[in-house]
């Protein structure tokens, strides 16, 4: 049997990683999805910019569209709306299965993206999209989809929470917090999106439609990022025995559902306190289950190649036993507008 096709959008932070983690552990991920696999192109913006052995030159290529169009499996890891919308989509029509990081993408064009797979029968995963390496994705998509969610309030932006944690712990200025943050690969390549609170905005409209089988875009959260924040409010927190973390909140209850990103003061004894540097940890209330907690790396090369290779091998086992996992249902609309934070 020929091996399963994968094909690789973006060679940045995670995508190289991606690639090592495919192509040094081919054999034992082959062995776990039933058939052998074989990452077949890895699309680039200039080949001369890719230097890590493990990506042999001849799978180097410019031409992403064409790439997308010869693989069972399509990897974007290029970030952004477009052209990746185009590519991702480009992809499904193919009947390509598809493993996407793309928070923005999917924070903003997630239903057409959900349908498009849906309709074409083809696997969309995207655990690394949310929380980095942290399984929170699925738990939303799969095992909570039998419950009723209620409630997530999580710490879903690394670079920003490492940057508020050095402040606190060790009262380096935003700055140097900052460049420290994308020396370690956390931030995104313009990191605004970090510091402003907009990735973490997306993070909680993927959440928020998970969780609540509802669209909820980027345009729905209120966003308040951390450039505000400063080394004395830092103190006046510590002289209360609180601390500054960013927060995603995302609720569904009687006044409809909300979502907001937003600086909180939170108490030192409270359990998000102790999430330290580039961690994540997402809480999530469901009517049955109670409450749940998610904790682990929320950013950075490896962790999150950690989280899309689970993915493939996932989407490569369905293709090994001609099954399609589940669909995103979407069935219910807001209830009311997104309450504003004030
Ligand atoms: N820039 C993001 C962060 C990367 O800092 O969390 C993971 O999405």
């Amino acid at each position: 049997q020929a091996p399963i096709r994968i094909a690789l959008l973006g060679a940045g932070t995670v995508g190289s990683q991606t690639a090592r983690l495919i192509v040094e552990q081919r054999e034992d991920l082959s062995q776990r999805i039933g058939r052998d696999i074989e990452l077949v192109g890895v699309a680039c913006l200039d080949p001369d910019e890719v230097t890590v052995p493990w990506i042999d030159r001849s799978l180097l290529t410019t031409d992403t569209a064409g790439l997308c169009t010869r693989a069972d499996i399509v990897i974007e890891l290029i970030g952004g709306l477009e052209p990746a919308r185009t590519f991702v989509l480009r992809a499904i029509e193919s009947g390509a299965c598809v493993v996407t990081a793309n928070k923005a993408l999917l924070a903003k064009h997630g239903p057409e993206i959900y349908r498009a797979a849906e309709k074409r029968g083809v696997d969309i995963y995207f655990e690394a999209a949310v929380g980095g390496a942290i399984p929170i994705v699925r738990p939303l998509r799969e095992s909570l989809v039998g419950d009723s969610v209620t409630s997530m309030l999580g710490i879903v932006n690394g670079t920003t929470n490492y940057i508020l944690d050095e402040m606190t712990t060790k009262g380096l200025d935003f700055d140097v917090a900052l460049k420290d943050a994308q020396d370690k690969g956390y931030a995104e390549a313009d990191p605004t999106g970090d510091i402003e609170g907009h990735d973490a905005a997306n993070k909680a409209a993927i959440m928020a439609t998970l969780g609540f089988h509802t669209p909820v875009s980027i345009d729905d959260v209120t966003v308040e990022g951390i450039t505000a924040i400063t080394a004395d409010d830092i103190a006046a927190a510590t002289a209360e025995h609180k601390v500054v973390k960013l927060l995603a909140v995302v609720e569904n209850g009687e006044e409809g559902v909300s979502a907001r990103v937003y600086p909180a003061l939170i108490d030192e004894n409270h359990p998000l306190a102790s999430v330290h540097g580039s961690f994540n940890a997402v809480f999530v209330h469901a009517e049955a289950a109670d409450d749940l907690m998610f904790y682990g790396r929320g950013a950075g090369g490896a962790p999150t190649a950690s989280a899309v290779v689970g993915d493939v091998v996932t989407e490569a086992r369905h293709i090994a036993q001609g099954c399609v996992g589940p669909s995103i249902p979407l069935y219910r609309s807001l209830r009311k507008a997104p309450l504003d934070s004030s």
